[in-house]
């Protein structure tokens, strides 16, 4: 899904660059090879872009590159739950923490979300998961954390409930899709436990570590926009849309025109 003209997938690796990863694994699944061919090289499109002296788009289309050796996909053959997908991942992963983005969760920050974290992530070790209040009515379509300790933007979570019935979340503080983890998150996935809907959830591994005292909730700064909901997406598209200064001007004059025109059609 493209988000202004340059995929979900992309804001992610930018965002996880930033951070310093340098090495990546995708977990996909039938019909998603798209994605392999989109962080190779091109060498027929970049000699085209250069004859024709289109450097910008050139930069672009560098942006995407990965180095050999540097990027890995492993398949889900059945989708059991983000807790299975991560699973599928594990012999690759091995002994050492790693992180875990997920694309449709899209962050507009000045300083890149996975970042802030890694930051925190220096003080507490362990295992961190970015967080966000969310209104009491959204909170049962989330992760949500059990505040052990409030310590302003991190708190340390006593428990973690995916996907809580209505009026018994522990919490309105959601997780957001960036985690910082530690390979016994691994571990306890191995376990297979299904949780909620009947998957294998990652919540569950990584609330398994909170007896422990090892897992950090994260108030983020930045925008989150949910591109796995419709409306999620729109708002996205617009808010991105407005922050480029190429299409700023242009597109805010069409908004204004649909609004004008929406309201005198009422
Ligand atoms: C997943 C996680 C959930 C988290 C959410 C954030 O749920 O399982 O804990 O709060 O991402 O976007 P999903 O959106 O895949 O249902």
């Amino acid at each position: 899904m493209t988000l202004v003209d340059r995929p979900l997938i992309q804001y992610a690796i930018d965002e996880a660059r930033a951070a310093g990863i340098k090495e990546f694994i995708f977990v996909t699944s039938r019909g998603k090879s798209a994605l392999e061919d989109y962080f190779d090289h091109s060498p027929e499109l970049e000699s085209t872009l250069r004859k024709a002296g289109k450097e910008d788009l050139l930069e672009i289309l560098k942006a995407t590159y990965m180095d050999s050796g540097a990027i890995a996909y492993v398949r889900q053959n059945r989708p059991m739950g983000l807790g299975h997908a991560v699973w599928c991942a594990r012999r690759l992963i091995g002994n050492e923490p790693f992180a875990v983005l997920l694309p449709d969760d899209v962050i507009a920050a000045e300083k890149p979300c996975l970042q802030q974290m890694m930051e925190a992530y220096e003080e507490t070790g362990g295992n961190m998961v970015a967080a966000m209040e969310v209104s009491p009515a959204r909170a049962s379509s989330y992760g949500v954390l059990d505040i052990g300790e409030d310590m302003g933007a991190i708190v340390k979570a006593k428990g973690m409930v995916e996907k809580p019935k209505a009026g018994e979340a522990p919490s309105n503080l959601a997780v957001i899709g960036r985690y910082i983890l530690s390979p016994k998150v691994l571990t306890n996935l191995n376990k297979m436990k299904q949780g909620a809907g009947g998957e294998i959830q990652l919540t569950d591994a990584i609330a398994e570590e909170t007896k422990a005292g090892q897992v950090y909730g994260y108030r983020f700064h930045g925008q989150r926009y949910d591109c796995g909901s419709k409306a999620g997406f729109l708002q996205a598209t617009v808010a991105f849309a407005l922050a480029r200064p190429d299409l700023r001007d242009e597109f805010s004059g069409y908004l204004h025109d649909m609004i004008a025109l929406q309201k005198a059609a009422q």
